[in-house]
């Protein structure tokens, strides 16, 4: 069988996608079950054809090769991306390795359905929504999974927002973020009235709807793998232990030490945990998986406060897979390897 894996795309996460697409690559091809091919998104949302990608996926420099397929591509009056799947075997499945943007919002997905061809992870709809922040929370919210305190803000509200009405519901440390985006981009913490309105023009800079949320005192990140369509699988519970930078109490997992340098991030697998606060947290990440309609492979992540109560912060629909990640670690732990995972993935999308 022909599996088609893609990456890259327009969004910040574009070489963390390489990463990930690389141990998906490797992982599929110790199964020695299947053909396998690689396309690229380059930044400018071209798809790149086979030979490139490859040569992208194996850490080229990829700007040359994106250059000179643009030049071919304006010679012979051809668009991507169908001219570029077009050109490879015929697929039997695909696999999305994209994160934000185009991959992770549902984008790519409708681009399978409309080739007719199944697909890893998630269905659009699953994408989707889960990539949208508030409605994420309200269906979370609907179905008894308990996520922090929030508030949503349009653009166009006549009347914006205050920070007095956001302390007096939400308390006075708060995080503003745009409703869609990924990899903590447009996100921002405040503590007063001047940083919140700084974080809502930021935030209002990726879209038009935006969410103000609760901080939860003294919280611990957890994250959580979660596969399957039918029959759900819930992963060890890993921890981030992030120090705070500068001992200023504003020490979070953010795009920095998320991919950039993670040598500050200690990691505990399984997390140290009450027994019945691992099992409410895997109770949670198993629901949350079905009520938003997931399907294939998700990560769910979780807050902590002190008393160790846990709230669902966010689903991931498109975890990544680089060698920092904690999905990856997680089902190694669980005693699924690599190889076995994807495996399973492909077999899911097939289901
Ligand atoms: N958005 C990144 C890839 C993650 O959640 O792992
Ligand atoms: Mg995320």
């Amino acid at each position: 069988q022909h599996v088609v894996l893609l990456f890259g795309g327009n969004s910040s996460e574009h070489d963390v996608s390489k990463r990930s697409a690389y141990n998906y690559y490797k992982a599929l091809e110790e199964t020695g079950k299947y053909d396998l091919s690689v396309v690229a998104i380059a930044p400018n949302g071209y798809f790149l054809d086979a030979d490139r990608s490859m040569k992208i996926m194996m850490q080229e420099d990829e700007q040359p090769l994106v250059d000179a397929y643009m030049a071919e591509l304006k010679d012979r009056g051809v668009l991507s991306p169908i001219k570029a799947l077009e050109d490879l075997a015929p697929i039997d499945i695909f696999f999305p390795v994209v994160h934000g943007n185009l991959g992770e919002d549902g984008t790519l997905q409708g681009l399978f359905r409309l080739l007719d061809k199944p697909y890893v992870g998630a269905a659009l709809r699953g994408h989707a929504v889960s990539f949208d922040k508030v409605l994420t929370k309200e269906i979370l919210t609907q179905n008894g999974v308990r996520n922090t305190k929030y508030l949503v803000t349009y653009a166009a509200d006549e009347k914006p927002l205050t920070w007095a009405k956001v302390e007096q519901e939400l308390g006075s440390v708060v995080f503003v973020k745009a409703a869609n985006q990924g990899s903590s981009v447009g996100i921002s913490r405040a503590e007063n009235e001047a940083e919140f309105e700084a974080a809502l023009k930021d935030s209002f800079q990726y879209d038009r709807k935006v969410l103000v949320e609760a901080a939860v005192n003294g919280p611990r990140e957890l994250e959580v793998g979660v596969i399957g369509n039918d029959e759900i699988l819930v992963s060890e519970i890993g921890a981030h232990q992030v120090p705070d930078q500068g001992g200023d109490g504003k020490g979070w997992y953010d795009y920095h030490s998320k991919f950039v340098d993670n040598s500050e991030v200690a990691f505990e697998i399984p997390a140290k945990l009450p027994a019945p606060v691992t099992e409410e947290i895997k109770a949670m990440a198993k629901k949350a998986y079905r009520v938003l309609n997931l399907q294939g492979e998700a990560r769910m992540d979780f807050l902590i406060d002190e008393d160790n109560v846990p709230y669902l912060g966010e689903p991931n629909t498109l975890p990544g897979f680089t060698n920092m990640s904690l999905f990856k670690r997680l089902w190694d732990y669980s005693n699924i390897n690599n190889a076995k995972l994807a495996d399973m993935l492909v077999e899911y999308g097939f289901d």
